[in-house]
């Protein structure tokens, strides 16, 4: 074992403090997500989760986790883990951002492989995955930040925003 002076560890502590210091304050001035009407967006304008300090997600993230489940499932496998058919969304969306998320779902795509076609049906149709994209994404987001992890089954830590079900019903056209 090494021997420090005393003088090295007070100098050292110093060192600490500073460093916390400065973590705590540049955390406060970088721009963070933002919320209206119980909707996150990050800095970027994106849809995001929110999780409280209990666990409890947001509406959105709580809404995404059901349609993922109603609608990307069958291919996209559990909790966005990918199956032997469609790949992990989890492992894309550590990269993949809102807009090319957004373009692939609406118009679908076909990749070509030697050994195999690969095709995403668009859903641009489909107003029960078009009227929850944000929704779908932020569940997904939240999943690949390894925020929520698996096996988690999300509760809201409210009830659905006013802006919600309006959305809702003119997205759904009622
Ligand atoms: C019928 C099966 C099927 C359904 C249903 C389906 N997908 Fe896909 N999806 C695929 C396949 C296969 C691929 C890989 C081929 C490709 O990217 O063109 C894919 C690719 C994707 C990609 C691109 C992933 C990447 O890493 O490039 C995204 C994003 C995506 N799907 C989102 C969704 C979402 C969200 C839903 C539900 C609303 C959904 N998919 C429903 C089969 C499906």
């Amino acid at each position: 074992m090494r021997h420090f002076g005393r003088g090295f560890g007070v100098a050292n502590f110093a060192v600490l403090a500073v460093l916390l210091m400065t973590t705590a304050g540049s955390s406060q001035d970088k721009p963070t997500k933002t919320e209206e009407d119980g909707k996150w967006m990050d800095a970027e304008g994106s849809p995001t989760y929110n999780i409280a300090a209990d666990g409890k997600v947001d509406w959105y993230t709580y809404s995404g986790f059901r349609r993922y489940h109603s609608e990307c499932h069958v291919c996209h496998g559990p909790e966005g883990e990918g199956s032997t058919y469609a790949p992990a969304l989890i492992e894309s969306l550590k990269t993949m951002k809102y807009p090319e998320f957004m373009n692939i779902v609406a118009s679908g795509r076909t990749i070509q492989r030697p050994d195999k076609t690969s095709v995403m049906p668009a859903l641009g149709d489909n107003v029960n995955v078009m009227c929850y994209l944000d929704d779908i994404f932020v569940y997904l987001k939240a999943r690949a930040d390894g925020a929520l992890p698996r096996g988690t089954r999300p509760e809201r830590s409210g009830e659905k925003p006013e802006a919600a079900a309006k959305n809702e019903k003119s997205c759904m056209g009622n």
